[in-house]
């Protein structure tokens, strides 16, 4: 099973995501992978400084995934993507391969409308990859706010 956090947009808690996703299922009693695909390595960054043996964390900011999938997840059947901002190369290679893909939305119609073009490419990854599934995550949301209250209906 392989997760990804995407989207063109940057700052909308891909990382934090990926990085407590992976942990919650690693607690599960699942052998955990966790990829930072993004060139800048907040990810690794985080395990280099975190006493974390819950899960493994590995570097590949390339965009070969849809290529060498099974090269690079190994024998980890649980695998998380952390993946750069954009709709670039990258996002494009780890699409194809992807069975759930998380978009992490701020909550506001802006950071919605923002998230389109991702929208857009999954819908175009899904003619090359049938398993793809996407589902929009709103992240940073502030509980009591005008802005909190009207996500829902923004989002439909
Ligand atoms: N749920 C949250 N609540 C508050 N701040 C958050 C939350 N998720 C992420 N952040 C903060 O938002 C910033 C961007 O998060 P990050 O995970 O690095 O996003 P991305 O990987 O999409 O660029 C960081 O400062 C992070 O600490
Ligand atoms: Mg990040």
């Amino acid at each position: 099973m392989i997760i990804s956090l995407v989207n063109q947009k940057g700052g909308t808690g891909k990382t934090t995501i990926a990085l407590n996703l992976a942990y919650c299922i690693a607690e599960k009693g699942y052998k955990t992978l966790l990829i930072d695909a993004d060139p800048q390595g907040s990810s690794l960054q985080w395990q280099a400084i975190s006493n974390n043996n819950a899960f493994t964390v590995v570097r590949h900011p390339k965009a070969n995934f849809h290529k060498n999938i099974e090269k690079v997840t190994g024998l980890y059947k649980m695998v998380v993507i952390d993946a750069p901002p954009g709709t670039g190369s990258i996002s494009k290679s780890i699409l194809l391969c992807t069975n759930l893909a998380i978009v992490p939305v701020g909550p506001s119609p802006l950071d919605i409308w923002s998230s389109k073009d991702i929208i857009t490419l999954m819908r175009e990854s899904r003619t090359h990859n049938r398993k793809l599934r996407g589902k929009l995550l709103i992240s940073k949301k502030i509980v009591g706010t005008t802005l909190g209250r009207g996500i829902r209906g923004a989002l439909k």
